[in-house]
């Protein structure tokens, strides 16, 4: 059985921000190839920081402890902010991980960064399936 450091595993067995945001400005899923199990980030964004993170995860408990630990580093961080610490968190994470497990925990990282994008393209009035919403494109 793979060994896990300490902190990931008081994160799986108490995982943090489990759940969804009913309303959320921005969410993220993604699907792991190697596995299958799918992963959901919902953001809520209040002025430029993200208040709230919340994640539902089908996968096992390296993506849950991992899920936690970011959404719980992402809270009150700006959008900038939240895709550094994802990267810091990635480095940090990723050298402790045996290998197997790290398409587990990018799960996490691609999942945040569409909820970003996501949130993103709402405030610009840009949508992912048709393109900008012609309601904006209509405001001159
Ligand atoms: Fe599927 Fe880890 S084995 S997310």
């Amino acid at each position: 059985m793979a060994k896990y450091p300490k902190f990931l595993m008081e994160h799986f067995q108490n995982p943090r921000n489990v759940g969804e945001i009913s309303d959320p400005d921005g969410v993220g899923t993604v699907g792991n190839a190697s596995c299958g199990d799918i992963m959901q980030i919902f953001i809520k964004v209040n002025g430029d920081k993200i208040s709230e993170a919340k994640f539902k995860t089908f996968g096992c408990g390296a993506a849950i402890a991992t899920s936690s630990i970011l959404t719980e580093r992402i809270k009150g961080a700006t959008l900038e902010e939240a895709t550094k610490i994802s990267e810091e968190t990635s480095k940090e994470v990723l050298s402790q991980l045996p290998k197997e497990k790290v398409p587990c925990f990018t799960l996490a990282t691609d999942a945040l960064k569409l909820a970003i994008e996501e949130y993103r393209c709402k405030q610009t009035g840009f949508h992912e399936k048709g393109g900008f919403d012609s309601k904006e494109m209509e405001k001159d």
